[in-house]
């Protein structure tokens, strides 16, 4: 009777040893888990979306000759001229205002100093030392994309800044 009792009392050290070693274990690999997937995040890609990244603008169609469409997100007017498609980024070239389309006119004309704008973006009045800045256009599967990572600045608005559709 006496060793049947210690018998279960190992039996008994040996299920709480065996416990306490597998919380050890299981404790172990959660954290070793959890850094790898730390680290691991470190070196995933990010999705990254908004100004700064590639905007779908949308569909061609979408943007009919002689319109000025503001493309929120991406902080740039499309404008569809008859030879293609401008992007162009809506801070103003002189000291950084956001330049509105009005409609009434056909003009960019910044609130700030009164720099005016052709749909091209070509400066034509007002303090604004150059056009307004272009950024770069891709037609892709008959979508608008524009790369607001890309903006460039030019002396004076050339048929080249335009991507043809
Ligand atoms: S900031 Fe636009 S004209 Fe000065």
């Amino acid at each position: 009777m006496a060793q049947a009792g210690v018998e279960r009392r190992d039996g008994d050290k040996m299920t709480r040893r065996g416990l306490l070693r597998n919380i050890m274990w299981v404790s172990a690999g959660a954290f070793a888990l959890q850094v790898a997937v730390t680290g691991l995040s470190m070196f995933w890609p990010r999705k990254v979306e908004g100004f700064g990244s590639v905007i779908d603008a949308g569909p061609l169609e979408n943007f009919p000759v002689g319109s000025v469409t503001r493309v929120r997100d991406g902080r740039f007017y499309i404008s569809r001229l008859p030879e293609g498609i401008l992007a162009l980024y809506w801070r103003c070239p002189h000291l950084g205002c956001t330049v509105p389309w009005v409609e009434s006119e056909q003009l960019f004309i910044c609130p700030c100093h009164g720099s005016v704008y052709e749909p091209t973006g070509q400066n034509i009045a007002g303090p604004a030392p150059r056009p307004m800045d272009v950024m770069q256009v891709e037609i892709r599967n008959g979508r608008v994309l524009v790369n607001t990572g890309v903006i460039r600045e030019r002396a004076r608005h050339t048929p080249a800044d335009v991507t043809p559709v």
